[in-house]
């Protein structure tokens, strides 16, 4: 599918985001782990998060509920069946890797897929950690879906993380809740943190300090009321534009403000952007509200330590880049190559299509700003986050920009081009 998109003088009003993707997924897949009923108010609805429902119904979980509440009704940590046929996860990177955690210890064997975009995506990062507590895997080519699961009995292991990567992090953790004795995590731990917090909401006692994580499998999960901030990776498009657009001004109500994942705020203050933000809620996830200004850019150096922090929103600050005054430099983001495209070639190939010099690292890239975007025609390469970034490019380009591949918005915000009508 695609969309035409023209500049727009104006950006403003009140901005609903959707749930944390983050925050839903971990909602379902701790809901059908516990006993008993959990309650979900704010729930993503979107294509990755149906994909951890179907996953979950085929093994036996009943998910009920509507827009505002969802029910999960949990038959315990053992309580999963045999879906007795192949789990399609779709595009989504989450709910394969945080299943294979899960289904390490069962007493069957699975087999999962996903789409041409996931099946190009590593798996081994998981599989190898969790043979060494046990588990059995068959990956394509020895790193790849489709993959089978061969359910086994789990041992705790200390494991050094390689990489700060949440979706690792996250089914080691399941695993361990499966796994006979202690499981620790040190090395990279610090991506973002849902799993730590969730989980003990969720009754699970886990220990952490800065350099490690531990959990014994004797734990169990109880259900829970869980309310999903704001994502605060679909609030970033709009913190954007905002900030680029003369006289923008937006507001955000009830957007995740937890540190992990306010990076992009945080880089975005730097560049010199107006933003206020006022906390209404601290536990199990800070949350808060958010008011976004209009103010010119300065060029900002992005290091390694700060990437986990706004993984996700490199793509919209690379488009940021180009309105600012001075260069921009991203370095340590070599995980983007790996993501639902390459993004450092898919923000490379539609900004040049959009007139600007970029130069690419293996590992980021760097712009010097500000420079005046033309309209083009860009390629999504069925990238939601590369689709977005994209359509907040075209309102402050010269002349229209056509998206290609516009229905992927549906994996994360399917309501996106609502609420930019509704802002311009
Ligand atoms: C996610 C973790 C991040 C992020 C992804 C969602 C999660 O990926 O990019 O969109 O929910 O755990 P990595 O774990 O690969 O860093």
């Amino acid at each position: 599918m695609k969309k035409q998109l023209n500049s727009v003088t104006k950006l403003s009003g009140p901005v609903e985001v959707p749930g944390d993707k983050s925050v839903s997924h971990r909602a379902m897949i701790f809901g059908a782990m516990a006993t008993g009923r959990t309650r979900v108010q704010n729930l993503l609805s979107s294509g990755d998060v149906h994909s951890t429902q179907d996953c979950l119904r085929a093994m036996g979980i009943d998910i009920t509920g509507n827009a505002k509440e969802t029910f999960v009704i949990g038959r315990g940590k053992h309580g999963f069946k045999d879906p007795h046929k192949i789990l399609n996860c779709g595009n989504s990177g989450t709910t394969i890797r945080l299943l294979m955690g899960l289904l390490a210890g069962q007493n069957f064997s699975t087999t999962l897929t996903g789409d041409e975009s996931l099946v190009k995506r590593p798996m081994k990062r998981v599989a190898a950690p969790l043979t060494e507590m046990g588990g059995r895997f068959i990956l394509t080519n020895d790193n790849y879906a489709p993959l089978t699961v061969k359910g086994s009995p789990l041992k705790g292991v200390r494991y050094s993380l390689k990489v700060a990567s949440a979706q690792v992090k996250t089914s080691l953790l399941l695993a361990a809740l499966y796994a006979n004795g202690k499981t620790q995590l040190t090395g990279e731990i610090g991506s973002r943190d849902h799993t730590e917090r969730l989980l003990p909401h969720f009754g699970v006692r886990l220990e952490q300090s800065e350099k490690e994580i531990s959990l014994h499998g004797t734990e169990t999960l109880n259900s829970a009321e869980v309310s999903v901030p704001g994502d605060p990776s679909s609030a970033a498009f709009w913190m954007a534009a905002a900030s680029m657009i003369k006289g923008g001004d937006i507001q955000i109500q009830n957007v995740s403000l937890n540190p992990t994942r306010t990076g992009f705020m945080k880089v975005l203050k730097k560049m010199g952007a107006l933003i206020e933000t006022e906390i209404t809620q601290d536990i199990p996830e800070p949350m808060g509200n958010l008011r976004v200004r209009y103010a010119p850019l300065k060029g900002v150096h992005v290091t390694a330590e700060e990437i986990p922090s706004l993984i996700d929103e490199i793509p919209i600050l690379a488009v940021l880049a180009t309105q600012a005054e001075g260069e921009t430099v991203i370095h340590g983001a070599q995980e983007l190559r790996v993501k639902e495209s390459d993004r450092i070639e898919a923000v490379a190939l539609n900004l040049r299509a959009m007139g600007v010099e970029v130069t690419t690292f293996d590992d980021g890239l760097s712009i010097k700003g500000p420079q005046a975007l033309h309209g083009a025609v860009i390629e999504s390469f069925l990238d939601h986050r590369i689709a977005m970034s994209f359509s907040i490019a075209a309102l402050i380009a010269s002349s229209p920009t056509e998206i290609n591949g516009v229905e992927c918005v549906e994996i994360s915000y399917p309501q996106f081009y609502d609420v930019l009508k509704s802002l311009t």
